[in-house]
């Protein structure tokens, strides 16, 4: 024990000198090693289990090491591991078939598909299409949504943060208000507001003086707007049914395209396939990513109607990156999509979720004075933690508890136990609960009767 202690240290002093930390954010120091993964746990060097409650930013979804999913990437590792995508492999052509017919009958379009390796790089790929249908470069995109860290996927992430260092630039997204109704941007109660955000957007439409909206030439500068229907990073923030069909009416009557981004809550995160589903809407293009592979080798892809991205309006190469339809990922994909067709993932998430959201509830009544809110949508759900008047964002406390649940020694029932929790939202206050579709209703029991003993340690005083 001492030894892997000491070697631990020894690393933990290399990754200080030789890792730039560009590609990661510490938010533990020291940060935290884990040893193996398998279910819905990690373990640490000592085999302490921590209940995983981020799997992965939700690219993990079907569970760490899940043995379908292992043994199609090795017996594609052992049979066509590297091929140039100039070549054609079954399981990239079956995989775009799948997803190609799956989404004519879920939208009602027929369509096509390619694929990349990020879901930066995916969104990157949409905005060429976007303008490329179009010529125009402006886009809406949301406050407090996120797309990734490349230069143009910066460019409509809503964090000035992310952009600040790196000059101008042009093609920022105009970035619109959320229907975050627990913190209305508007100040309005989600029961009488009559969706005073969307009439306020429509309003950017009324006369070419909003600098929207030509009425003569019936012409947007927009091309396109970028919507999460469940924001991800900003803190699983769920909008109210009626919001989107709303969005799309006025988004389809000035000919603006919508990009649906399902990186995160793709893949029945959020209940269905693509969460756009629980809004009866259908999107112009989808971008999807992380759990399309289970974390698994990189790939993610993009969907758009026929007349967007056929090969006569969209050239052979548009998007070329040699990785991009690479046989481990699409092996695995595949599989992805053979097992959500096999398995009611809408039930399972639908009925797991509302039992997860209905103990979160019952903590929040016990804990009034450290959640300010709590909701979900299928297995994306969210605990809100707050001052003592139920509202004012509280970080540090928050900061507290994820520190916490890392330092692995909770009593699950007699054994020590971590708690892997994911902190989002616009507030940095908000703990975005992802966990795996396997989890049993014990273990969810357990997650919660974590997160109290997390509540009672970090804040005493107000328990
Ligand atoms: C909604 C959304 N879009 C885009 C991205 C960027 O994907 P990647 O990190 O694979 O580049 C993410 C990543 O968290 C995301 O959640």
């Amino acid at each position: 024990m001492t030894d892997s202690r000491g070697r631990e240290a020894e690393l933990l002093r290399l990754e200080r000198q030789y890792s730039s930390w560009g590609d990661t954010v510490h938010y533990l120091d020291p940060p935290k090693f884990f040893e193996r993964a398998e279910g819905n746990y990690l373990y640490d060097r000592e085999g302490t289990p921590y209940l995983d409650l981020q799997m992965w930013y939700s690219a993990a979804s079907f569970g760490y090491a899940n043995r379908r999913l292992n043994d199609a990437l090795v017996g594609q590792l052992n049979r066509l591991p590297q091929l140039a995508s100039q070549y054609l492999h079954r399981e990239r052509v079956e995989l775009a078939a799948a997803i190609g017919r799956l989404n004519a009958s879920k939208f009602g379009a027929e369509g096509r598909v390619h694929f990349n390796v990020g879901g930066s790089q995916a969104i990157e790929d949409s905005l060429k299409i976007v303008r490329n249908a179009t010529g125009k470069t402006l886009v809406f995109a949301f406050m407090g949504g996120y797309h990734g860290r490349t230069l143009a996927a910066s460019a409509i992430t809503s964090s000035y943060r992310y952009r600040r260092r790196y000059g101008h630039f042009a093609d920022r997204a105009h970035f619109v208000p959320f229907p975050y109704c627990f913190r209305c941007p508007y100040d309005k109660k989600k029961e009488d507001c009559g969706m005073y955000c969307l009439q306020q957007f429509e309003k950017n439409f009324d006369t070419e003086y909003n600098s929207f909206w030509d009425p003569k030439a019936g012409e947007s500068e927009f091309a396109a707007f970028y919507v999460e229907p469940v924001q991800g990073t900003g803190g699983y923030v769920i909008p109210p049914r009626d919001y989107f069909p709303g969005l799309k009416r006025i988004l389809d009557e000035r000919h603006i395209l919508m990009v649906d981004d399902e990186i995160q809550m793709g893949f029945f995160r959020a209940g269905k396939l693509w969460s756009i589903e629980n809004f009866g809407v259908s999107p112009d293009i989808v971008v999807f990513g992380k759990a399309l592979t289970n974390g698994l080798n990189p790939l993610s892809g993009i969907w758009a109607r026929e007349d967007l991205i056929s090969p006569d309006v969209f050239p052979p190469g548009s998007t070329h990156s040699t990785f991009s339809s690479n046989t481990l990922g699409t092996a695995v994909a595949l599989e992805v999509m053979h097992l959500v067709a096999e398995r009611d993932y809408e039930a399972i998430t639908t009925q797991k979720g509302a039992y997860f959201l209905t103990q979160l509830q019952a903590l929040q009544r016990r804990f009034p004075r450290v959640i300010g809110d709590v909701d979900g949508l299928g297995l994306a759900l969210r605990v809100e933690i707050c001052g003592p008047d139920g509202h004012t964002p509280d970080r540090a406390l928050t900061d507290r508890m994820f520190a916490a649940g890392l330092g692995g020694d909770l009593d699950a029932h007699g054994r020590s136990m971590g708690l892997v929790l994911d902190v989002g939202g616009y507030h940095k206050n908000t703990f975005t609960l992802a966990p795996a579709f396997d989890i049993t209703h014990e273990e969810i029991d357990l997650a919660v009767e974590l997160l109290e003993q997390l509540i009672r340690r970090c804040a005493p005083d107000r328990v």
